[in-house]
C-alpha cells in the first residue's frame, strides 16, 4: 500500500514527541491507518542540536519551505510555533503546493486560520489542528464529530496547563510564581514565548478557534476580553481558598442575542468543583449542546506525549482519507459576529 510520507518542521519539545510515536508504533499506526506512516524530511533551525534519538535516517532541509515543498513529502507538519516567519511562509507554501498540513500552532490559526483555511479549501486540502487546543484532548473532534448534532450553547474551560500548574501549585505549596514557573519550562510546557502563557493570550488563542468551531463563526481572537495571571498573588490564593474557592485561568464563550461573548481572565471557581480541582498541568473543556446537555473532557493539556498524540489523531485520519474541513465546516461559509464584550455571568 502507498505510504502516508511526512515532512515534519519543528524538532522542539512536539515534534521529537511525534518521531517517536512514529517510530515506536509503526506496525500499529499501519494496522489502524491501514498503510505505513512514514516521515521522509525533517526541519529545525540547529542540524548539529543532540534531541536524544538520532534522525540520520531522515533527509534534512535546513529551510522548512524546501520541506514543504518536497516530492517526497504527502503532509506538511508544522511544529515549529509563531504566527509570522516560517511556520506561516511554509503552511502558506505546502498548502499552494497541494499538501495537507497537520499543526499544533495556535497562534498561527488563530490569527491567519480564516484564510489559511479558505487557502486549503480552495486547493482541495485540509489544515488539521487537534494538538494547537487542549493538548492532548481530542475536543475538535469531540466538536466537528461526535457533537456535530448539536447546537452549542456555551464552551467553556481551563486551556492552559503552565498557568493551571502555576496557580494550583501556588495553592498546594506556598511557592512563589517564580519557582513554579521554571518548574514549568523543566515539564515542557511553556510557549517560546512564555509571556504568551501567563499573560492568557495563548488560552485566548485556543479559546478563538474553539469558539469559532463551536458557532461557525470567523476566529476573533481580538475579541476576547483577555487577562492573564501575572497579578495573582499568594495571598489572593489565599483568600480564596479561606472562601472555598480556587483562582483558574477560565475561558467562556456563548452566543448571545447580543453577538459573540469571549473571554479569558482569572476566575473564582468553588474548590469543591471539576473545574476547582483540576490540578498540575491537566485541562479541561466543558461543552454544552442543546442535545447532549454538557460534555466535560479533561486530560493533560500540554507535554511532549500528549500533544504529540493529538498530531498523531491528525495524520491518522489523513492517512486514512478522513478529510474533515478545518473548522468543521466550510471556512468560506463562517459567519462574521459581533462581538458582544459583557453580560456572561
Ligand atoms: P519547541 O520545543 O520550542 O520547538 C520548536 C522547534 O521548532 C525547534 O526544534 C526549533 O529548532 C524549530 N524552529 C523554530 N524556529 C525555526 C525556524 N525558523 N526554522 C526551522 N526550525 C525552527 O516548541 P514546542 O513546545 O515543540 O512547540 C511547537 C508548537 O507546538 C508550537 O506552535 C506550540 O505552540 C505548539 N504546542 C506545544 C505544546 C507543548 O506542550 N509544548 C502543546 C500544544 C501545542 P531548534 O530545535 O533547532 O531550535
Ligand atoms: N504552553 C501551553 C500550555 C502548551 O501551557 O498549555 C500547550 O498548548
Amino acid at each position: 500500500t502507498k505510504p502516508l510520507r511526512l515532512g515534519i518542521a519543528g524538532l522542539g519539545t512536539v515534534g521529537i514527541g511525534v518521531v517517536k510515536i512514529i517510530r515506536r508504533q509503526a506496525a500499529l499506526l499501519e494496522a489502524r491507518t491501514g498503510r505505513p506512516v512514514v516521515i521522509s524530511a525533517v526541519s529545525a533551525r540547529d542540524a548539529s542540536k543532540d534531541r536524544g534519538i538520532s534522525l540520520s535516517r531522515y533527509a534534512w532541509e535546513s529551510d522548512p519551505v524546501a520541506l514543504a515543498l518536497r516530492d517526497d513529502v504527502d503532509v506538511f507538519v508544522e511544529l515549529m510555533g509563531g504566527h509570522e516567519g516560517p511556520a506561516k511562509a511554509a503552511t502558506e507554501a505546502a498548502l499552494a503546493a497541494g499538501k495537507d498540513v497537520v499543526t499544533a500552532n495556535k497562534a498561527l490559526l488563530a490569527i491567519h486560520g480564516q484564510a489559511l483555511a479558505e487557502q486549503a479549501e480552495a486547493n482541495g486540502q485540509v489544515i488539521r489542528f487537534e494538538a494547537a487546543v487542549a493538548g492532548g484532548i481530542p475536543v475538535i473532534k469531540s466538536l466537528t464529530e461526535g457533537l456535530a448534532g448539536n447546537e452549542i450553547t456555551r464552551i467553556m474551560g481551563v486551556m492552559n496547563g503552565t498557568c493551571n500548574y502555576i496557580l494550583t501549585q501556588m495553592q498546594a505549596t506556598g511557592q512563589g510564581y517564580n519557582a513554579l514557573f521554571e518548574e514549568c519550562g523543566k515539564l515542557g510546557y511553556l510557549e517560546a514565548d512564555p509571556n504568551l502563557d501567563v499573560g492568557g493570550i495563548d488560552a485566548g488563542h485556543k479559546l478563538a478557534l474553539l469558539a469559532s468551531i463551536a458557532f461557525g463563526t470567523k476566529p476573533s481572537f481580538d475579541d476576547i476580553q483577555l487577562e492573564g495571571i501575572q497579578r495573582i498573588t499568594l495571598e489572593d490564593i489565599t483568600q480564596a481558598a479561606d472562601m472555598g474557592f480556587r483562582i483558574k485561568l477560565l475561558g467562556v464563550a456563548q452566543r448571545s442575542a447580543r453577538g459573540l461573548e469571549q473571554r479569558m481572565s482569572p476566575c473564582l471557581v468553588p474548590a469543591s468543583s471539576p473545574l476547582g480541582q483540576l490540578e498540575g498541568g491537566t485541562n479541561m473543556v466543558v461543552i454544552e449542546g442543546d442535545a447532549v446537555e454538557q460534555v466535560v473532557l479533561r486530560g493533560p493539556g500540554a507535554g511532549e506525549g500528549p500533544t504529540a498524540s493529538a498530531v498523531l489523531g491528525d495524520i491518522c485520519d489523513l492517512a486514512r482519507g478522513l478529510r474533515i474541513a478545518t473548522f468543521g465546516q466550510p471556512a468560506a461559509s463562517l459567519q462574521d459576529v459581533p462581538a458582544a464584550q459583557t453580560g456572561l455571568p
